[in-house]
């Protein structure tokens, strides 16, 4: 078994749009255990940290003003294969490219407002939840399938 934990941000726009339950209940849906959820503000050099794969391009100074301008949500989820299934479940970056079914497909038409970010490989996994999260705030404990399946 392959399992991975993953990091997630629902941006400002999925806060003010009131998405947070909708977004959160997809993952939980799906079966992925949440082990870290904060709400918190992101300050300029945490935002350049964290999108600092972006810097030059036009769109950056945007997005750093954006991610910047109001509260946002971070977790961590767990599971079997859990980065490619969350980036799933989010759906492509630009709207017109994400699927319906997808939380981007069904809730954004704007790629600059796409309401969640989630990474996108085990490194920058690794690199954003130790970026976002001290390990007192990371939970440990079994879902009763993993107990199930621990046992077999
Ligand atoms: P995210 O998954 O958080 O990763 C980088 C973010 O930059 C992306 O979601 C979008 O919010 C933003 N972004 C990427 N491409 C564009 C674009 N062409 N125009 C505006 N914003 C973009």
């Amino acid at each position: 078994m392959c399992i991975e934990e993953t990091f997630i941000m629902i941006k400002p726009d999925g806060i003010q749009r009131g998405l947070l339950g909708k977004i959160i209940s997809r993952f939980e849906e799906k079966g992925l255990k949440l082990i870290a959820l904060k709400m918190m503000d992101i300050d300029e050099n945490l935002a350049k940290e964290h999108y600092s794969e972006h810097i030059g391009k036009p769109f950056y100074e945007r997005l750093i003003e954006f991610i910047t301008s109001g509260p946002v949500v971070a977790g961590v989820l767990k599971g079997e294969k859990a980065i490619n299934i969350v980036r799933k479940l989010v759906g492509a970056t630009s709207p017109d490219n994400a699927e319906p079914g997808t939380i981007r497909g069904d809730f954004t038409i704007n790629t600059a407002f796409n309401i969640i970010h989630a990474s996108d490989s085990s490194g920058t996994a690794k690199k954003e939840i130790d970026l976002f999260f001290q390990k007192n705030e990371i939970f440990t404990y079994d879902l009763a399938l993993e107990q199930w399946l621990g046992s077999k």
